[in-house]
Formats: C-alpha cells, structure tokens, sequence
C-alpha cells in the first residue's frame, strides 16, 4: 500500500475513535476537541503499525491507548503555543487554543487533555500487566525525564548552542515519545523482550529525525502546508539542528538518522516493512 493511503486510513480509524471520546459531551469537551483536531496522527499511527507488525489481531486492544498519546502530545502543542512559551497563535491551520479561546481555557483545556489521556490508557478490564506498564513507561516519558523537561531546555537561553545541548532537547522533547509510541504498540501485542527494545532503539533515531525535518520545516516550509507558522530565520535563537549544523549537515544529519533507523528495522524483517516507508516519510515531509 502507498505510504500515504495508509496513513489517510489509519488517521481515519484514529479521528473516528477520538471522536468517540469527544463530541456530545460537553462545552469543555468540545474546546479540548478543537484543538485536536486536524493532527497528522503520528504517535497513535506509529503505535497501531507496531501493534500490528507484532502480531496484534484486534485494533480495539490499542486504539484507546493510541488515542491517549494523541491527547497528551495535543495538550503538550497547546501549552507549547502559550505566550509564556512559543507564543504561536496559530496551530493546525487556525487559531491556537489560546487564541481561540484564551490563555485560562487553553491552560484547561491541556490540562484536562493530559489528566484525561489516562482514562483512555487505562480503558477496559483486559491485559492489566500490559496497561500498567505502558502508563508507567508514558508518565516516564511525558514527564520531568521527558517532554517536559526537554520543553525546559528548549526555553533556556544559551550564549553557545551545542551539539550536545540539542541532542538533549530533541531527545526529551521529542524522540522519547515517538519511540514510546511504537514501544507501547509492542507491548499491548505482548511481542518478545528483545524486539521491544530494539523497536525502542530505532524509535530513537526516528524521533531525532522527526525533530531534525521539525526543526528545518521551520526554515524552508510552508505556513499553508505546515498549519504552523514557519519561523524562517534564525534570529529568535532557539536551539536548533539548522542552527546548531547549518542547513545543508542538518539535512545530512538527518538522512543519517533515517538510515540509523531503517537499518534496524529492515534487521527485524518483512513485517517492520512499513516502519521504512513510515522513516521515509517523516525524512521527506513537507507538513
Ligand atoms: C509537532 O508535532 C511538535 C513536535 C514534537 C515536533 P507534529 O508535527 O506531529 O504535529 P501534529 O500533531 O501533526 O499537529
Ligand atoms: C515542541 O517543539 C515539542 C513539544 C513537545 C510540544 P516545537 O516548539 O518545535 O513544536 P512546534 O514546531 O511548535 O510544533
Ligand atoms: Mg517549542
Ligand atoms: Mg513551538
Ligand atoms: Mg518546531
């Protein structure tokens, strides 16, 4: 299957199930709602493809879990959008939550997204070991050893940006969960010890590399295409790959991280086929 078709089909079985969670509550729930909408669908998408290259039979097993780290990585965009921290007024291809609705109700509203991905975690009465372990591995990597702390570096000012300081921030900020991503698909389908970690190993590279094209996006991409505004230039200091390399070694750098992960995931065999064309997608996306 083409690469994009199946991930317009895997976005759509997503969508439908957040919807699901979502609509005909109430007035709250239709704020959160709003700002998840129109999400690439990454992490739940990469979480399904591991379930699934690992033997898993019934989508419903990870579907809610899926849609938990859609929901805290949503609440992780909200808050990152603040004046206090990126101060963007426009995400997904119209206003931010902020923007929208105001700062109060955006902080509520990420709020009630993170505290609320963990009813979806923990959803039903089925594979409690797994559950368990999956939500401590995402408290794990969403937290003060994770996101957040990587959101604590990206805000620092440095008088000398590093190598190594950016490595640190795409690792936490970023890497950590799109690996917990494909690790917890693996976990839910009970796949075998050494394939979880090493699918953890390439979701490492694959998420340096998901925030090395976040990082040049910001650079050469398109405010329509993207849904974000693009920050063009290097002026505002933030740390990152293009800053740090130049243009042209992020992009090197990039490609490397590519081959790192599909290295590995080629290694596991013909059934991790669509983690190649998934690497491929996040090195060449335009969004
Ligand atoms: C943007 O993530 C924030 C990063 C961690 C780089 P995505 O590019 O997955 O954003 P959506 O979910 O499609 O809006
Ligand atoms: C945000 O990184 C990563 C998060 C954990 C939210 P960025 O600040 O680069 O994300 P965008 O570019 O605004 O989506
Ligand atoms: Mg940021
Ligand atoms: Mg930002
Ligand atoms: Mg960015």
């Amino acid at each position: 299957m083409d690469i994009r078709e199946y991930l317009e089909s895997k976005r759509r079985i997503v969508d439908d199930a957040l919807k699901k969670y979502f609509i005909n509550r109430n007035l709250f729930f239709e704020v959160m709602h709003y700002s998840l909408e129109r999400g690439k669908r990454i992490r739940p998408i990469l979480a399904i493809a591991s379930y699934e290259a690992n033997g898993g039979k019934d989508i419903k097993e990870i579907l809610p879990i899926a849609c938990g780290l859609e929901l805290i990585h949503t609440y992780s965009l909200i808050h990152d959008d603040l004046p206090a921290m990126d101060n963007d007024d426009y995400r997904r291809g119209r206003e931010s939550a902020h923007k929208k609705f105001g700062e109060a109700i955006a902080i509520l509203s990420g709020d009630g997204l993170f505290a609320y991905a963990f009813e979806l975690l923990t959803e039903g009465d089925n594979l409690i070991e797994e559950k368990y372990r999956v939500v401590r591995e995402v408290a794990k990597t969403v937290g003060p050893n994770g996101i957040v702390y990587g959101q604590f570096l990206d805000i620092q000012e440095y008088s000398r940006p590093n190598p190594k300081i950016l490595r640190q921030i795409h690792y936490n900020k970023t890497a950590q969960f799109i690996a917990l991503s494909i690790k917890v698909g693996a976990i839910i389908a009970r796949a075998d010890e050494k394939i979880i970690d090493t699918l953890t190993r390439a979701g490492i590279y694959l998420g340096i590399l998901f925030q090395y094209t976040d990082d040049i996006l910001d650079i050469v991409g398109k405010k329509e295409e993207l849904g974000k505004t693009p920050q063009k230039d290097l002026k505002n200091k933030k740390i990152t790959a293009p800053l740090v390399y130049g243009m042209d070694s992020a992009r090197f750098r990039a490609q490397r991280y590519a081959q790192l992960a599909r290295g590995i995931f080629t290694q596991l065999g013909a059934r991790f086929e669509v983690f190649n064309q998934l690497t491929d997608f996040i090195l060449n996306r335009t969004y």
